[in-house]
């Protein structure tokens, strides 16, 4: 009797799922900005990761000048005398017969076939040998460079190694009598995303491409503050030439005690220029996050006097100049000498990344008027502090309305609950306003795993975000990437070795969400429990998208009621049999979505949802009816 009431439970409960679809009353238009990317150098994010240049140290302007470097055989020292450029004054110096290696970023990965170029500014007497070289010893390619003078010359050579290799590393060896003089030795492989010379690692590139972002915030994250003010991102040293933008200590060098990476500078060849150039060639806007005369608050109160903020104001207008202005302005006229006369049209503009307290809107306030007063086009992303709810975050946030910001980043690293919780999180919002930005998320499951826990949690989050389209207007995960031997921060979006991507179930969720937008919210109700939906109008291909998340460990039978919808349709389901599941550089596709044909399409119609699933449902509109 008591087995029979359960099931009758069972079944009355499934039978009382129901997602209803309003096609008739659409709602808010979905921002195109709605999903994005955040990039941060964090995790060998850009050294090591997305900048491809397979040399550490190259220009020997670590503190620690030979920090990457090692001698095999013979004398070498470091010397400042005579620099082949004065604002990167350390070179080598290497001896008749000595061998000097790098070690790359924990190796060099090359590919068997590939080209790679090899080059430094060289002066001296000798002929140098430069040999990749496996971890096994191997050599996998060779070059000489003959014709060096006493002058300082850029030299030049191409290596196509015999095999891949993961830990390669390069040696520079001098032959014959005489002495060399090296500096800003570089290793770059010739393939880059989009064959930009100084370019991006295609295979990372091109997953962040995948996820078709509505923008890309960078260049941090904490890095933007730096631990004190002397450390802080200055977008204006990151641009011109490779040997004029000056190397500094990446913050998270030595921020968690337990995973210290003492070989973690910024040598900004991915700078601003490269970051904008990135976004216009994945068509993403650019959102820049600048310094706002605040170091980092968890480290220190290192802040710029309030009668000292302009030079920080004035970067801000600069940069606006050097994005879009015309190229016959000072920045614009830099921007069009690195090979980009057309302006890069950015929109918004984040005044510092994540500060909080009275200080903060005493700094922004100026920020913006004098922004503002010269650039009203330019949306500005102002600062709501780490946590999303905390006494700083509402004070903030009470603070911003009456400053009249124009979107408000939060920020949430939080439990897989918070996140599923968070999906009514926005409905609550006041519909006026400053839109938000969810400018750093990550749902942190057991050991911060990337599994499809935390996965799913955020889908359901996610729903939420896209249905309060009239309120939230970006949205990006955090951090974005992360090397598997250099790490310093999880989970992340992407895993990488000098080889290969992993993208997380995480990223699988973004790249649903984002691939599937639509324009606009088509209001929508749901009954039953553990079941979270967002739907929205494709006007282009004249369909419904629906993403369901059924976070219940049973599949659930639900009825669908969306009026004026025809079959046959797409299902996209992505799901997986354990929560601790997850993908792995060797396992990369264990969570992935697979497409099933749906044949039952009508107005009112049932469709099972699998446990654990999130579901994007792409349903033809019956303009006939
Ligand atoms: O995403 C990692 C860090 O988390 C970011 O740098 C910072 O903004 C936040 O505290």
């Amino acid at each position: 009797m008591k087995t029979i009431a359960i099931l009758f439970c069972f079944v009355s409960l499934a039978s009382a799922a129901e997602i209803r679809v309003n096609t008739d009353q659409p709602g808010a238009p979905i921002n195109p900005t709605l999903y994005g990317v955040f990039f941060e150098d964090i995790n060998f994010g850009a050294d090591g990761g997305l900048y491809p240049e397979l040399v550490k140290n190259r220009s020997f302007e670590f503190p620690d000048s030979m920090m990457g470097w090692s001698k095999t055989r013979g004398s070498c020292s470091i010397l400042t005398a005579d620099p082949f450029n004065a604002a990167n004054p350390h070179y080598l110096r290497i001896e008749a017969e000595t061998a000097v290696s790098n070690e790359g970023f924990r190796g060099m990965g090359v590919r068997q076939g590939d080209v790679y170029d090899f080059s430094a500014q060289i002066r001296g007497t000798a002929v140098l040998r430069v040999e990749l070289v496996a971890a096994d010893g191997r050599v996998l390619a060779s070059a000489k460079l003959n014709g060096i003078t006493p002058q300082w010359q850029k030299h030049s050579a191409t290596l196509r190694p015999k095999a891949t290799e993961a830990k390669a590393r390069l040696s520079l060896i001098v032959e014959g009598r005489g002495t060399l003089d090296l500096d800003m030795v570089s290793l770059f492989p010739k393939a880059t995303f989009k064959d930009r010379p100084n370019g991006l690692r295609p295979d990372l590139a091109q997953l962040l491409a995948d996820l078709k972002p509505g923008f890309v915030r960078f260049p941090g994250g904490c890095i933007v503050e730096g631990n004190s003010l002397a450390l802080r991102y200055q977008w204006k040293t990151t641009i011109g030439k490779l040997e004029e933008r000056k190397l500094i200590l990446n913050r998270w060098n030595d921020t968690f005690k337990n995973r210290p990476t003492p070989d973690y500078f910024q040598s900004f060849g991915l700078g601003f220029f490269e970051y904008f150039q990135f976004c216009e060639d994945i068509g993403a806007e650019p959102l820049p996050i600048l310094n706002c005369g605040m170091a980092c608050q968890f480290h220190s109160k290192d802040f710029a006097p309030l009668d000292q903020l302009d030079s920080y104001i004035q970067d801000a207008l600069d940069l606006i100049e050097f994005a879009n202005g015309p190229a016959t302005s000072p920045w614009g006229a830099k921007r069009a000498a690195m090979g980009h006369s057309a302006p890069f049209n950015m929109k918004y503009l984040g005044v510092g990344n994540e500060q909080w307290g009275q200080e903060y809107i005493d700094r922004y306030a100026p920020f913006a008027k004098a922004l503002k007063a010269k650039h009203p086009e330019i949306k500005l992303v102002a600062a709501a502090g780490p946590s999303p709810g905390d006494t700083r975050f509402k004070f903030l946030w009470e603070k911003l309305r009456e400053l009249n910001a124009d979107v408000v980043d939060e920020h949430s690293y939080a439990s897989p609950k918070w996140f599923y919780d968070g999906a009514t999180r926005y409905d609550s919002y006041p519909r006026t306003g400053p839109k938000v930005c969810m400018g750093e998320y990550a749902a942190h499951a057991k050991d911060k795993k990337n599994n499809w826990e935390s996965a799913l949690a955020e889908a359901a989050f996610m729903t939420g975000l896209e249905r309060n389209a009239d309120v939230v207007a970006m949205s990006a995960y955090a951090p974005l990437s992360a090397h598997v031997d250099a790490w310093q921060w999880k989970p992340n979006l992407i895993w990488f070795d000098n080889l290969r991507v992993v993208a997380t179930p995480n990223y699988r969720v973004q790249k649903l969400f984002s691939a599937n937008r639509g324009d606009v919210v088509l209001p929508t109700t749901v009954a039953g429990t553990n079941l979270y939906a967002t739907a929205s109008a494709d006007k282009k291909t004249g369909e419904v998208i629906l993403k369901v998340v059924n976070a219940a460990a049973a599949p659930v039978d639900v009825e669908l009621n969306i009026k004026g919808v025809t079959g046959p349709a797409r299902a996209i389901v992505l799901t997986s049999d354990k929560l601790t599941d997850e993908n792995t550089l060797d396992d990369p596709v264990r969570i992935a979505p697979k497409e099933e044909a749906v044949t039952n399409v009508a107005p009112s119609f049932r469709h099972t949802f699998p446990s654990h699933s999130v579901t994007v449902l792409r349903l033809k509109m019956d303009h006939g009816s």
